[in-house]
């Protein structure tokens, strides 16, 4: 399904949601406004605010609250992109340039440092010291994710717990906070903001599992971002560790992470990947956390945002983007 059919319940909303973070573009400073405009404009699929607002409209659908909220999930979000694409030094995201490549790395971290000062100021808003706090303590998961990724970078000696950690923290806690945020805000009662947490954290570990798996099968046109970038960066994602399982001895993986010479190493390492039953086994995992997810909705009222849950975390198995 597609998403602006699963977005229907709140894509009025969702709307006002991206027109609130338009009002940030109107600074005093004309390279900034320009930059900031770039990223603010530039279409992301919105699916953090998205499942704000869907968790939010189980009980009281307050949007005085869930919209700032919504709009501080998407700006973080997108400083999280900003600084990832300087540390990844990577020049594509959204089909566009990224700000690493038009600007370099310094206004990289300070335009995402702007980014993230915005996103609190808008989940002050919200008057809830709770999710303010939640907040606060989400972006520091974000960044120790980040940070163990690049320092654990080009290492072969990787568990799959490992793994699991570094993408709960670096992917699953922004969705876990935009879904239990969105609980918080409209007053559903305890067990139902758990549900929704649990929800929203089963959904970010399929996102990010189906992105790493996007990395190797995806193409650069469909998915807006350059593909083969894992392996180039030296982050060993899922269907990395499996071709490694596989073939322990001569791997490319191995090679390539060794000497960092020969590109061809990475491209071969796509090919072998590509051509195992790596992906449909990923895809498999990934598949279990989307089931989990939805079994974290029964407890909730049956409407229309709850349908909406389901179908995105089918969504998020098939997307392509
Ligand atoms: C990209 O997230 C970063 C990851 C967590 C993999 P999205 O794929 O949601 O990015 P946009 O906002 O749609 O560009
Ligand atoms: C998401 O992981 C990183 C963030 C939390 C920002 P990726 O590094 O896989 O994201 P993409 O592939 O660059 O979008
Ligand atoms: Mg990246
Ligand atoms: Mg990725």
């Amino acid at each position: 399904m597609e998403l602006s059919k699963i977005y229907r319940p709140i894509q009025q909303d969702l709307d006002k949601v991206k027109e609130n973070l338009r009002s940030i573009i109107k600074v005093d400073f004309p390279w900034l406004s320009e930059q900031l405009g770039h990223v603010v404009k530039s279409g992301g699929k919105g699916i953090r605010p998205a499942l704000t607002l869907l968790a939010g409209k189980f009980y009281n659908y307050n949007l005085k609250y869930l919209l700032p909220m919504a709009g501080a999930v998407e700006l973080m979000h997108t400083a999280t992109l900003v600084h990832d694409d300087a540390i990844d030094k990577s020049v594509v995201r959204r089909g566009q340039p990224t700000i690493y490549k038009l600007w370099g790395e310094e206004p990289a971290v300070l335009l995402g440092d702007y980014l993230f000062a915005k996103a609190g100021e808008f989940v002050s808003d919200t008057q809830s010291p709770r999710v303010i706090k939640l907040f606060s303590q989400t972006l520091a998961t974000i960044s120790s994710g980040e940070l163990n990724q690049f320092l654990t970078a080009y290492q072969v000696e990787q568990t799959r717990e490992q793994y699991f950690q570094r993408i709960s923290s670096k992917t699953a806690s922004l969705f876990s906070l935009a879904t239990e945020s969105g609980a918080i805000l409209s007053q559903a009662p305890e067990e139902q903001v758990k549900a929704l947490k649990d929800y929203g954290y089963n959904l970010g570990i399929a996102f990010q599992i189906v992105d790493d798996i996007l990395d190797f099968t995806g193409t650069e046109e469909k998915l807006g971002k350059p593909i083969g970038s894992d392996l180039a960066q030296g982050t060993l994602t899922l269907p990395a560790m499996l071709l490694l399982e596989r073939h322990p001895e001569d791997n490319p993986i191995k090679k390539w992470f060794a000497e960092r010479a020969d590109q061809k190493n990475i491209d071969l390492a796509i090919k072998l990947i590509r051509d195992s039953s790596i992906i449909d086994e990923c895809y498999r995992v990934a598949a279990e956390y989307c089931t989990r997810a939805c079994q974290n909705l029964s407890s909730l009222p049956e409407n229309a945002s709850r349908q909406a849950l389901i179908d995105l975390a089918d969504y998020v198995i098939k997307r392509k983007k």
